[in-house]
């Protein structure tokens, strides 16, 4: 190794396209996935106030909002439900006919080149708001993975490409392959969240999906957010049940953890930058104390240099705009 006066470092930042030359990481539109909350009625735009540029979007706004998304190169979209009726077991996540799966065929229908991702959970349908079944005043895992299971197959019978269990109960990839190979979908991925974090960084989400738990936490289910060799067990265990991508989430402070994933397992790794990731650079670039893309692109491009091979943000379609003035 050569070092200091014949070495130096900065002859390798003098213009832009030696600074290009040397760069190590790049983000591309093709590597995200763009969430969206759809919900009943016609003409819905509704704003989400702490995710400023989020809507809740009925069917028809959710197809022209697809379709903004497809000509920007944008390959897939996740998909959030708000139930007509919430109820203790969320009955609207498994209804043929509920919201999701509706959007679902609307946009295989009018936008068939886009790839659907759905959310399998059951908070935003439950009255009391957790991710699962309620008995004896516990979550109560078992019961949930029958729901958990009958959701996915609800959704890939609408013709959802890629299933994502985010309940963080035991043995929800494993109780999804089950159900959809018993429907013959062998062929279907499973998307697990796999190390999925207790986090406060929910909360802009929470106004999104109406999903607050009406009474304690997520604790008993989600991650500590003080576990790192924690979440190499929750992944290996969704691998060993059928998991086809990972992910951990939320993304940013856990960067750690991403790279420790990425170093140990060899599926493709997805990382989920999450609303108050989005809510933090909004309220901050309003108020004019940080550039907006300056720091967006520094967050994502961070993710990516952690290990990440989907970033699942919010910010996909301006991301999307940026790298195509950049070209
Ligand atoms: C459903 C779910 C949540 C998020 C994704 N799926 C909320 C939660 O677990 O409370 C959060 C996404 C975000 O904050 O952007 N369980």
């Amino acid at each position: 190794m050569t070092s200091f006066p014949d070495s130096r470092l900065r002859r390798l930042r003098v213009s832009d396209p030696m600074r290009n030359m040397a760069r190590e990481t790049r983000l591309s539109v093709k590597e995200f996935v763009y969430p969206l909350f759809v919900a009943h009625g016609s003409g819905v735009k509704e704003a989400i106030e702490p995710m400023p540029g989020q809507f809740q979007m009925s069917i028809d706004v959710l197809s022209e909002e697809v379709g903004e998304a497809a000509e920007l190169g944008i390959p897939s979209v996740l998909l959030f439900g708000l139930p007509a009726e919430k109820d203790p077991l969320g009955v609207e996540g498994y209804d043929p006919e509920g919201i999701v799966q509706e959007a679902v065929r609307m946009i295989k229908k009018n936008h068939p080149g886009m790839m659907v991702v759905t959310d399998v959970c059951m908070c935003e349908y439950t009255d009391h708001g957790h991710c699962g079944v309620i008995a004896n005043d516990r979550i109560d895992n078992d019961q949930t993975l029958e729901l958990l299971g009958k959701t996915a197959v609800s959704h890939v019978q609408a013709g959802a490409d890629l299933p994502a269990p985010s309940a963080m109960m035991d043995g929800q990839v494993w109780a999804i392959r089950r159900a959809l190979n018993d429907h013959g979908y062998d062929d279907t991925p499973i998307m697990g969240y796999a190390a999925k974090y207790s986090s406060g960084f929910y909360g802009p989400f929470r106004v999104a999906a109406d999903s607050t738990p009406q009474f304690g936490d997520r604790k008993s289910y989600q991650m500590d957010p003080a576990n790192a060799r924690m979440a190499m067990r929750e992944i290996e265990a969704d691998i060993s049940e059928g998991a086809d991508i990972v992910m951990v989430k939320p993304a940013l402070s856990y960067l750690d953890v991403i790279r420790q994933a990425k170093d140990r397992f060899v599926l493709p790794l997805a990382a989920y930058n999450v609303s108050g990731e989005y809510s933090m650079i909004k309220a901050a670039a309003a108020n004019g104390w940080v550039d907006e893309k300056t720091v967006t692109m520094e967050v994502l491009t961070s993710i990516k240099r952690a290990g990440a091979d989907t970033i699942l943000s919010y910010h996909a379609k301006e991301v999307a705009r940026w790298l195509k003035e950049a070209e």
